[in-house]
């Protein structure tokens, strides 16, 4: 047996075994609203995170560019703004949760994108805010995240 082969496969298995757990996406916390970065966040296995907060309609919430997603703008849209809630605004206030498993972020291709919107998309009309989607029926869609806001647990 050639030890010095033996020896390569060795490492070279044991690398690749390690790099797969390595997430190749730039930092989520970037994407947070307030600069303080004073969330309860984990980092799990490759791109998983979990992100607790308290849901609220205020201080809980992801915000995108109808732009950088594949949900449709809505033709009555003053601006480019979506938010993804994580309560009606009747409702204002949740128990915790897990926004990087309520929002179903992903990591791809360098960015990071939600692709559930358990509450629907906000938008604003010259006369209101409307939503759209909160039967579910964007879900799967992909938005770029602009930034999120977390409302971290009392
Ligand atoms: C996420 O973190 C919170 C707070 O540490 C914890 O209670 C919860 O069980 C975690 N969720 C998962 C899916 O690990």
């Amino acid at each position: 047996m050639n030890y010095l082969l033996f020896f390569l496969l060795v490492t070279v298995t044991i690398l690749s075994l390690g790099c797969k757990e390595v997430c190749e996406c730039p930092d989520l916390l970037d994407k947070l609203y307030w600069p303080d970065r004073s969330v309860l966040y984990t980092e799990e296995a490759g791109c998983v995170r979990n992100i607790t907060c308290q849901s609220t309609y205020d201080s809980t919430f992801v915000d995108f560019y109808f732009t950088d997603s594949e949900i449709p703008r809505p033709v009555d849209i003053i601006n480019d703004y979506g938010a993804a809630n994580t309560v009606n605004s009747d409702a204002p206030t949740g128990p915790n949760i897990d926004i990087f498993e309520y929002f179903g972020m992903v990591c791809e291709n360098n960015e990071w994108y939600i692709t559930k919107y358990p509450r629907g998309v906000t938008y604003k009309t010259t006369e209101e805010e409307l939503v759209i989607g909160a039967n579910g029926e964007i879900d799967g869609k992909k938005s770029k995240i602009e930034s999120f806001a977390c409302e971290p647990p009392s």
